[in-house]
């Protein structure tokens, strides 16, 4: 997840689903100490084992529906790198339309980082989404795990065949 971070310089980070925060942990340790991050957590117990493991951390106990206002309130209109652990695959699709708008119009390296708890299975929803992916297993992680690294997003990419999750009902 952390192969962009570049300790050596100050980035902006972005986190989305801090869980527990262990990823949110392990960035603050690493990144530049003028480096600014950013971690979206929507469960509120969630939220707050991860503001107590990571009290200097700006942690926005919020759903990334709001993404752009939590951006905007901090003055940030880039994002050096953005990882998404979020549950992508069964969010509601207007949700990701969100998310994937940010990243769109945000990101400043071009890559859509993604956790997964199933290597493989979910390549071909994001090759919807996004004209190119790679994949890094992670077999550390029991049982092994996976990052996706998604670029060059489709132009029409919220059609309700290319954007990942669940349609409205
Ligand atoms: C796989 S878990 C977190 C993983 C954690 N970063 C880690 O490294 O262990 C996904 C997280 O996304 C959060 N999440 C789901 N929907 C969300 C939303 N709409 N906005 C923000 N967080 C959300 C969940 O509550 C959950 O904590």
């Amino acid at each position: 997840m952390l192969r962009d971070l570049d300790p050596t310089r100050p980035q902006v980070i972005l986190e989305l689903g801090s869980g527990t925060g262990p990823l949110t942990e392990m960035i603050s340790r690493r990144m530049h100490p003028e480096s600014t991050f950013l971690s979206v957590e929507v469960d509120k117990e969630l939220y707050e084992i991860a503001a107590a493991r990571c009290p200097n951390t700006d942690i926005a106990h919020a759903s990334v529906e709001f993404l752009p206002d939590l951006l905007a309130d901090r003055n940030l209109d880039q994002v050096d790198l953005f990882l998404s652990c979020l549950p992508t695959p069964s969010l509601p699709q207007p949700i990701n339309k969100v998310v994937f708008e940010t990243w769109k119009r945000m990101s400043t390296n071009g890559v859509f980082t993604q956790i997964t708890q199933i290597p493989w299975w979910f390549m071909p929803l994001y090759k919807r989404a996004f004209r190119t992916v790679t994949m890094d297993l992670v077999m550390l992680n029991p049982p092994p795990g996976g990052v996706y690294h998604c670029s060059d997003l489709y132009e029409d990419f919220d059609s309700a065949v290319r954007l990942p999750g669940k349609a409205a009902a």
